[in-house]
Parts: C-alpha cells; sequence; structure tokens
C-alpha cells in the first residue's frame, strides 16, 4: 500500500477485526484500543459476561477448531485477526498428564492455527492482512512449571515465521507479541496460588522491575495492525520490560 492511501497513523477505520480472549485480560485492552482507533470488532470468547459493548461478543471455545471455522465464517471477513486466547498451568512437567498436555496445547496452538485457518482465504482473496498472535516471553526463555504452556507457545512463534513467509505475496503480515508478566485476571490467579515470592520472582526477572499493564500490549497490538507497519513481518516483539535480556 503507498504511503498516500493509508490509514492516518494510529488509526484503524473501516477495519474488522477478530480478537480472541478479548472479554478481559490482554485481550480486552487490545479490542478497546481497536475501537477507539475506529474498527469493528468481534470479541470470541469462551465467557462473554466482560466484552465491551460496542464489540460483538461470540461464545467460542478456540480450541474447537469448526466452532472457530462456523464463528469467523459466520461474523467475517476479517482484516486483522488477533490470537490472543490462552490458559496456563503452573505445574512441573512430571506432576502433568496427556489431559493437561491436549488442553494447553489444544487452546494455546490449536486454536490460533483453527481462527487463522478460517480466515486467511478471505484474507488472501482482499489482498490486506494483520494476524497477531499473542505468545509469551516464556516460549524464548522457558518457565520453571510451564513447559507445556512454553512449548505451545514456542509453536505459535515457529508457526507466525512460517505463515509470515507463506503470505507475504498477499499483502498479509503475519506477528507475535511475547508480553512479559501482564496485569491480567490470568496472572492474578498465578500470584494467588503462588504467592508473594513469586509475584517479586516476576518483577525481578524484568529490567524495568515491575509488572506490564495490558494496555501497553494492546499499544504494540495496535500498531502491527495499523498501516504503518506494513513492512514488519514475520517478526516477535516482547512487551516485556526488558525480560528478554535477563533481570
Ligand atoms: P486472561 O486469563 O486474563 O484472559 C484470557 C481470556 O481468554 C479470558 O477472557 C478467557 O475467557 C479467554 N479464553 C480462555 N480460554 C479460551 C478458549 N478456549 N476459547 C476462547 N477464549 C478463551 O489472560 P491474559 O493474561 O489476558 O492473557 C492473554 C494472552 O496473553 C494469553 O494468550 C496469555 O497466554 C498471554 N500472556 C499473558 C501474560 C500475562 O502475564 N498476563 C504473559 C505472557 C503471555
Amino acid at each position: 500500500m503507498s504511503a498516500g492511501s493509508a490509514l492516518p497513523f494510529g488509526r484503524l477505520d473501516g477495519r474488522r477485526a477478530f480478537v480472541t480472549g478479548g472479554a478481559q485480560g490482554i485481550g480486552a485492552a487490545i479490542a478497546r484500543g481497536f475501537i477507539a482507533a475506529g474498527a469493528k470488532v468481534v470479541i470470541a470468547d469462551l465467557n462473554i459476561d466482560g466484552a465491551d459493548g460496542a464489540a460483538v461478543a461470540a461464545k467460542l471455545d478456540v480450541s474447537d477448531a469448526e466452532a472457530a471455522r462456523e464463528a469467523v465464517l459466520r461474523h467475517g471477513p476479517f482484516d486483522i485477526v488477533v490470537n490472543n486466547a490462552g490458559i496456563d498451568q503452573h505445574a512441573f512437567f512430571t506432576d502433568t498428564n496427556p489431559q493437561d498436555w491436549a488442553r494447553l496445547i489444544g487452546v494455546n496452538l490449536i486454536g490460533v492455527l483453527a481462527c487463522t485457518h478460517a480466515a486467511l482465504p478471505a484474507m488472501q482473496a482482499s489482498g490486506f492482512g494483520r494476524i497477531i498472535n499473542v505468545t509469551s516471553e516464556a516460549a524464548r526463555l522457558g518457565s520453571r512449571g510451564g513447559s507445556i504452556y512454553s512449548a505451545a507457545k514456542g509453536g505459535v512463534i515457529s508457526f507466525t515465521r512460517s505463515l509470515a513467509r507463506e503470505n507475504a505475496r498477499f499483502g498479509i503480515t503475519v506477528n507475535a507479541i511475547a508480553p512479559g508478566p501482564i496485569r491480567t485476571p490470568m496472572l492474578e490467579k498465578a500470584v494467588a496460588k503462588g504467592g508473594g515470592k513469586l509475584l517479586s520472582a516476576m518483577t525481578e526477572a524484568t529490567l524495568l522491575r515491575r509488572l506490564g499493564e495490558p494496555e501497553e500490549v494492546a499499544a504494540t497490538a495496535l500498531f502491527l495492525a495499523s498501516d504503518q507497519a506494513a513492512y514488519i513481518t514475520g517478526e516477535v516483539i516482547g512487551v516485556s520490560g526488558g525480560m528478554g535480556l535477563g533481570g
């Protein structure tokens, strides 16, 4: 797209976005940010109670590939897909079982494949698309007590890079965001279980010595979705207070 025909900086007017896990936490901040930027947003979530009233809310379990296809086709076509829905689990690998593996990989990886697979053909036909996958610094650094989660999120990174290669010729960019510890219900639940020691370990692992806010992840998603990010694809962008450099 030439600079002359691009939307103004930070604007998504007329764009249609599908945001999974958009009813709370990071996904909700992304949905709010996109709506404020002028996009039409469909939130797909297991639990749509908290979904922003300005968005269309679709009840969906992203790990159900058939249901994901149906939801995308019913509410689409989409210019932007944010694969944000995710679940974690805190357990050493030896304490996990095949059901845990299937659940974590089902939501965190299969869910990304399912929504993307359903949305891509329309993007390819239109010659424009933005796929934004929410992975985790745990994928790049490893996570003690989060091996399956990290494995699934690592799969999301590899998928992002491969998909970027396959879709560049269609004008579709595919990028991932790797958050560090972000203040959301997911993190609060983990801290309630792990206690103050876990919270201080998380903040100490960042260079900035603090938790991130969902809006700080949403700002990166908004940029990646924008016309100004047209030359960025196949990237993994950490929003993690410098966690990738070590604490
Ligand atoms: P959260 O638990 O606060 O919100 C996740 C949302 O996803 C919820 O609304 C939930 O209902 C929905 N969801 C869960 N399973 C689903 C499914 N099967 N189908 C559809 N929706 C489903 O989580 P948070 O913290 O906002 O996380 C968002 C993403 O960011 C996740 O992929 C997570 O792994 C990732 N992340 C979060 C970090 C953090 O510190 N909060 C750090 C690194 C990555």
